[in-house]
């Protein structure tokens, strides 16, 4: 057949929480971007529920759909309309569905008169039923031959280095490498995607001056206000490192630490790039961590699960650690890793912090000697929330003019006046994106573009757990730090890094880690 291809989208777990929020939303933003391009759409949502309870759970979300900023509201009812004539409800619990999926898909094709491009399947469900979900689709729905097939996967993809690797085999028997796409919800954040372009488009200032001779030490922090609780049983098993920092922080890690490959359109260098970065890690040791609970974490266990008497956890809901990389470019250089749950602030940011020596790219202005070479220079990519607000980046002025994509992002007009590690806003040059977009709305536009390198390889998700795995295991038999915080966050922690060592507040300013390079 000829005509348009077609691409049919499967989301499994369609009337979940991860679905409601923001999987719909940026399916319809896929189609409203793509409708009048090369393909045609059909989206299937499913999940276990009946399909009268199930279609009626799901066409509640799609109706509160929201319109992408970037389309009138005239084009928006038009288009949500299409969207829901498009989008149909059915069960998905035996292998008889998943071939009754696959003959309705062929059907429609031959009677439209439709060539088939590809199938994604979105799995938003809990890892235990990824094993055989993905029999079935291999079993009976796969696609014609010439079309793709693209398997979507949300994490936990693992607990360990021996549990990811079985669970990465258990997948490899149903599907090839390229049809797999692992989802890291944080290589979606516009900031952290644009990580890599950054430093390329800079080169010629950064490159100098992006290493153990310039860089004084990298901060990747994450802190939450929340607590745990609502997830104490998840919690629980995972806790601060596995859930945060050996995905989302190490992968930000990787962008700022790895070599830059001249081609960013070739998914397959950066991805080896990364890799080659995950496997240049320095292998940590007790010492390179501290962790800390917050106070009424184990009272939220005791309510949530049940537990025998004299119960504890040592459960981690906060952990910093320096990372070090093993290459002539970083040696010795601290990369400190630090997220936390019941935290004084929300925030999220990379900061890399330049020695008081590394030189002005700048030229020195005549004009006001004083703003120039010798103010604290730094370049912060701010992922969200904290002070800012919304996501930017920052570099300051005594370093370099830089050059952020324009398409993309503009030079902030309006500055608050406030100031940002120690400098008010206006000694930066301050970049935000022209339009903001949700993460996973990023990630969809990519898993249809087949932009491999935004989601994680078998082997550089083995890499990160083989890096964490060793101080994980340590870690769990040390108790961890109390640290007040949780409900009513009358006493919070926070840190501060001072003179070459990390403190907390809280703790009478005791040394923690020193954070000075080695
Ligand atoms: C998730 C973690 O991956 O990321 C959560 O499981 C965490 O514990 C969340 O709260 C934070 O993501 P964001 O996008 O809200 O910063």
């Amino acid at each position: 057949a000829g005509g348009k291809g077609h691409i049919s989208i499967v989301l499994l777990g369609a009337t979940g929480d991860l679905a409601k929020k923001y999987l719909w939303q940026g399916f319809f933003q896929l189609y409203v971007n793509e409708v009048s391009r090369r393909h045609s759409f059909s989206f299937h949502g499913a999940a276990l529920t009946p399909p009268e309870k199930g279609s009626e759970l799901m066409f509640n979300v799609l109706k509160s759909l929201s319109c992408p900023v970037d389309i009138t509201p005239d084009r928006c009812v038009l288009l949500k309309d299409q969207f829901l004539k498009l989008s149909r409800y059915r069960q998905l619990k035996t292998a008889e569905n998943y071939t009754a999926l696959h003959l309705d898909i062929q059907k429609s094709l031959a009677d439209e008169g439709l060539h088939e491009a590809g199938r994604l399947f979105y799995l938003s469900v809990p890892p235990f039923a990824y094993a055989d979900i993905a029999k079935n689709i291999n079993a009976s729905c796969r696609p014609l031959p010439g079309a793709w097939l693209r398997v979507v996967l949300e994490k936990p993809f693992g607990h360990d280095y021996e549990s990811a690797k079985s669970l990465a085999a258990e997948l490899q028997t149903y599907f090839q490498e390229e049809e797999i796409y692992r989802v890291d919800h944080y290589l979606g954040k516009q900031t952290v995607e644009q990580i890599l372009p950054f430093r390329l488009s800079n080169l010629k200032h950064l490159d100098p001056i992006w290493n153990r001779h310039h860089v004084e030490r990298v901060e990747i922090v994450m802190k939450e206000t929340l607590d745990a609780k609502g997830r104490i049983s998840f919690y629980e098993e995972y806790g601060v490192i596995r859930d945060v920092i050996q995905n989302h922080l190490t992968e930000i890690l990787a962008s700022v630490a790895m070599e830059v490959p001249r081609n960013l359109s070739s998914s397959e260098d950066i991805l080896r790039a990364k890799l080659s970065l995950l496997d240049s890690l320095h292998k940590l040791e007790l010492g390179s961590a501290v962790a800390g609970q917050y106070q009424d974490y184990l009272a939220q266990v005791k309510e949530e699960i049940e537990t025998k008497p004299n119960f504890f956890t040592n459960t981690k809901t906060f952990a910093a650690v320096l990372v070090h990389v093993d290459n002539v470019r970083w040696e010795g250089v601290p990369f400190l890793l630090l997220s936390g749950k019941a935290l004084d602030e929300r925030t999220a940011f990379v900061r890399v912090v330049f020695k008081d020596n590394a030189f002005c790219v700048q030229k020195q202005s005549n004009r006001d000697p004083l703003r120039n070479s010798c103010k604290p220079k730094q370049i912060i990519f701010h992922i969200g929330h904290g002070e800012i607000g919304s996501p930017a980046i920052l570099v300051s002025q005594g370093l370099f003019k830089p050059n952020v994509n324009p398409s993309k992002w503009q030079r902030a007009s309006e500055l608050p006046s406030i100031q940002v590690f120690g400098q008010p806003l206006s000694d930066y040059y301050v970049y935000h994106p022209i339009v903001e977009k949700d993460a996973y709305s990023v990630l969809i536009s990519n898993i249809y573009r087949g932009k491999k390198d935004s989601f994680i390889t078998t082997k550089n998700l083995l890499a990160s757990w083989s890096f964490w795995t060793p101080l994980l295991e340590s870690l769990e038999h040390e108790s961890p730090r109390v640290y007040p915080g949780g409900t009513g966050n009358e006493q919070l922690l926070d840190f501060v890094i001072e003179d070459g060592s990390l403190r907390f507040v809280t703790d009478e300013n005791l040394e923690v880690l020193s954070v000075a390079p080695k």
